[in-house]
């Protein structure tokens, strides 16, 4: 696991989507795995400055989502179907039907875990990009996810559904599953890079590196993955 360390955030958003650009001017045809909620974001709103003066395209890209909210319409705006498309996809030259995210509102949750499986299984990840939550989790993988787990629905932690309520009007509204990527489809990527943030997320960043690796900590696994690469500032670092 590499790490790096960033004074400013600035300087780590620029650093990574540095990095994206030069690696899709390598190979346009990359399989992207991406995230939601607000670590992403400065990366996107870079990488989307970057495709209007001209310096990459993702014409050739797929995009696999980490996530979803179960029970969301499409067009609700905390859908991750919706921020994608807000934050990043209808401002770049991504071929939409190039774009997966499982389907949260297909209330048959037994064919949407399928589906999304079986295309994962279809199409390697090249750069799975991850947030950290503060409880450890990755993508929606809560604390004691097995690490064999494939897509799959699952019950949201309290901790992060009060982490995610400040997105919504009240803790009520936010719902009480999702559907993820499974650990294992995770760790089935070529590279992962994980960004994290802010004073919240450094006992999670600290287990993650520095943790023993525990299913009650479902980011300790990335400490198997032979190429992960953590972007962190020096917030999110103050505990290693
Ligand atoms: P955040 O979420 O980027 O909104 O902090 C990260 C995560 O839960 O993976």
């Amino acid at each position: 696991m590499k790490v790096h360390i960033f004074d400013t955030k600035e300087k780590l958003y620029d650093e990574v989507s540095n990095y994206y650009i030069e690696r899709l001017n390598k190979n346009p045809n990359l399989n992207l795995g991406l995230a939601t909620g607000t670590t992403p974001i400065p990366l996107y709103d870079r990488l989307i400055e970057a495709y209007k003066k001209g310096l990459v395209s993702f014409k050739g890209v797929k995009a696999f989502n980490l996530d979803e909210y179960l029970g969301l319409e499409k067009n609700h705006h905390q859908s991750y179907y919706y921020f994608m498309r807000n934050q990043l996809f209808n401002h770049i030259d991504i071929n939409q039907n190039n774009c997966f995210i499982p389907s949260g509102d297909n209330p048959d949750h037994e064919t949407a875990k399928k589906e999304y499986q079986e295309l994962l299984k279809q199409n390697q990840v090249d750069i799975q990009l991850l947030g950290i939550g503060s409880n450890g989790h990755i993508g929606f993988n809560e604390p004691n996810t097995p690490f064999d787990t494939k897509t799959h629905v699952v019950k949201l932690d309290e901790k992060t559904r009060i982490d995610n309520s400040r997105l919504f009007n009240s803790l009520d509204e936010v719902p009480t599953h999702a559907i993820t990527m499974g650990i294992s489809e995770i760790m089935n990527a070529k590279e992962i890079i994980v960004i994290a943030t802010g004073s919240n997320k450094k006992d999670a960043v600290y287990e993650m590196i520095k943790g023993n690796i525990s299913e009650n900590v479902p980011a300790t696994v990335l400490q198997r993955h032979p190429n992960v690469t953590v972007y962190i500032d020096k917030d999110a670092a103050s505990k290693l």
